[in-house]
């Protein structure tokens, strides 16, 4: 089955929804809002800056372009209807804040139009990412800002000793849900290629902390698609699940994943 998050829109309304909770539940970690502040404070825009989030899912890293990036107003541009009414609705009364469905890689936004524009977990799972970069440099102004950030997927585990099959669900997950895997080792000759200057690049190790939500949405969606696939019974995969919350209790679950920010600038005079 090819990564879901690259047509989610055209998904069944359940997967949809399973997927808009394991977002939310990820973007509301403490550990991953600390690797959004750590790139997203240092960006620099003007006074009244128009900030646009390509991928914008359930919209709470389009609100983080206004609360730790500074921008004035900021827009989330997302294919999937079903996260786009729950980013409206979750944001609703904060005007400064707007989403729509689109495609990151036409927009259909005026050139020049956005100081920033960012991109968080979006490229690793868009086919032809070259395609959407080149579209942020139409729309950014002359001097505004790429953020970009994504994992470094390889290095995603729950593993705590050989063998350990709960690192399984994790590997297959990746496998199943990531079109590419090397995006953040790759982006920076992208970048470049299409005449962005480079700026910060900077390595994030995320480990799951407490009740760890969302690494539990992953092992439940790893155990439940191998069952759909046909490599589990339920039962198995309903132990396996047991496991991970066995784990949590015992404060003995580990989860871990690197994730890569890449901050680049369009120049003035090109
Ligand atoms: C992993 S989610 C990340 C959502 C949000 N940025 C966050 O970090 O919470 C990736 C999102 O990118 C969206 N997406 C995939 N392909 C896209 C495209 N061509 N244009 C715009 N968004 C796309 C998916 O629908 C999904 O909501």
């Amino acid at each position: 089955m090819t990564d879901p998050y690259s047509d989610l829109g055209a998904q069944d309304i359940a997967l949809q929804e399973r997927i808009a909770a394991a977002m939310e539940a990820r973007c509301l970690e403490p550990a991953q809002i600390a690797i959004r502040k750590a790139y997203m404070e240092d960006l620099h825009l003007p006074e009244g800056a128009r900030a646009l989030e390509l991928g914008s899912g359930t919209g709470h890293v389009t609100r983080d372009l206004l609360e730790l990036a500074g921008a004035a107003t900021a827009h989330g541009l997302e294919p999937s209807p079903v996260m786009v009414d729950r980013a409206r609705n979750s944001f609703d009364g904060d005007d400064r804040l707007s989403f729509d469905i689109g495609d990151a890689k036409a927009t259909g936004f005026a050139d020049e139009s956005f100081d920033l524009v960012l991109m968080h977990t979006l490229l690793c799972h868009v086919p032809g990412p070259e395609d959407v970069v080149r579209e942020a440099f139409r729309i950014l102004k002359p001097g505004g800002v790429l953020a970009i950030c994504d994992g470094d997927y390889s290095t995603a585990t729950a593993q705590i000793a050989d063998f350990d099959p709960l690192d399984q669900l994790i590997k297959f997950m990746i496998h199943q849900n990531v079109t590419n895997l090397w995006i953040m080792r790759q982006i920076s000759g992208i970048l470049a290629e299409t005449g962005f200057q480079l700026g910060a690049r900077t390595g994030h190790g995320y480990v799951a902390e407490g009740e760890a939500a969302y690494f539990l949405t992953v092992i439940d969606r790893g155990a439940d698609r191998m069952v759909e696939d046909g490599l589990l019974f339920a039962e198995t995969a309903e132990a396996l699940k047991s496991e991970a919350r066995r784990r949590v209790a015992a404060d003995t679950f580990f989860g871990f994943m690197s994730y890569v920010s890449q901050i680049a600038t369009k120049p003035h005079s090109l």
